[in-house]
């Protein structure tokens, strides 16, 4: 990349690289999105086609019942098998008998494969076929939405960027030379960690609000008071709560990465953390938070 576009003077479309990216990882090595710089047997162009049928079906309760039954998952939810597009990926990097088991391999797909039930009988495929398809669609877009965004308000920002790049710089010249930082290291990169928090507060992935039903109805607390039944759908949206100027001060729509910091400022950051539904919240919070992190 230095040297195909810094290097050589020449633009690069930031929005198709964090996608190859995003989606390059989950079979232990690169698929070849990166590598090819292409969309590699077209699975972005499938996913991005079947999150607008997605998400209709999330907001239509009658669309999930047809969804979860038998003729759907025969003949409507695609199968990833070895002539499919996620099927080919999975060849590339873990072999022909990509569902079989291996020692070697430290992947997704090998933890879903020794995942066990209560009673300790394995997953059945079909479920395990599901999960994965999950997590190959709940983890790439927002995960490249996320580096995007991080990367187009530090470039609105020249301020952050000057400190950011800084703080990278300075990382570098003291560490030795490394491929790909490690985790614990960028842990510790206090300015980055607060420019990413900025980022997904202010941008969050999944604007689309997660709905609850809870049981026994809910008493919204005052001064509204009124009393929510069951069966009405309750949404916290994250685009919203992530803006309240009660919790984050009055210039919620500016990208300040320094509200994050500061001594003494650690309640205050709890207090932002508790509102912050980047990843969801509650027993259905995001599984791969900390691997969207890394
Ligand atoms: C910046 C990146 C990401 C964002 C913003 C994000 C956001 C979310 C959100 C908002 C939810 C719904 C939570 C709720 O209903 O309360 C969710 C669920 C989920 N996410 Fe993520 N996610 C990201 C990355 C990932 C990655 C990398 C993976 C896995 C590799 C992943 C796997 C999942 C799964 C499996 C669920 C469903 C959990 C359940 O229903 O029990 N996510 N994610």
């Amino acid at each position: 990349m230095t040297k195909d576009y810094a290097e050589a003077g020449k633009e690069m479309d930031y929005a198709y690289w964090s996608q190859f990216f995003a989606y390059d990882i989950g079979f232990g090595k690169p698929s070849g999105f990166v590598k090819t710089a292409s969309d590699v047997h077209g699975l972005i162009e499938a996913f991005h086609g079947a999150a607008k049928a997605i998400g209709l079906m999330a907001r239509c309760e009658k669309m999930k019942d047809i969804l979860r039954s038998e003729f759907a998952t025969k003949y409507i939810i695609p199968d990833i098998n070895k002539e499919s597009r996620l099927g080919r990926i999975i060849v590339t990097c873990r072999g022909e008998n990509f569902y079989g088991e291996s020692a070697s391999q430290i992947d997704l797909m090998q933890h879903l494969l020794q995942a066990k039930l209560p009673g300790d009988s394995p997953l059945p495929i079909q479920d395990t076929k599901a999960e994965l398809l999950i997590l190959m669609f709940a983890g790439s877009d927002t995960t490249a939405a996320t580096m995007r965004h991080l990367l187009l308000y530090a470039l609105r920002n020249p301020k952050v960027y000057t400190r950011l790049m800084e703080e990278m710089d300075t990382f570098v010249a003291t560490h030795p030379p490394f491929d790909v930082i490690p985790y614990d290291d960028a842990q510790s990169l206090p300015y980055f960690t607060a420019c990413l928090r900025e980022t997904m507060r202010i941008a969050p992935s999944t604007p689309i609000g997660m709905p609850r039903h809870r049981r026994g109805g809910i008493t919204l607390p005052e001064p509204d008071g009124r009393y929510i039944p069951e069966h009405i759908k309750l949404i916290c949206d994250s685009f919203v709560t992530q803006k309240d100027k009660s919790v984050y001060g009055p210039n919620t729509h500016e990208f300040n990465p320094d509200r994050w910091l500061g001594k003494g400022n650690e309640e205050k950051v709890r207090e932002f953390e508790k509102y912050d539904l980047h990843f969801g919240g509650g027993a259905r919070v995001c599984l791969g938070e900390n691997i969207a992190y890394l």
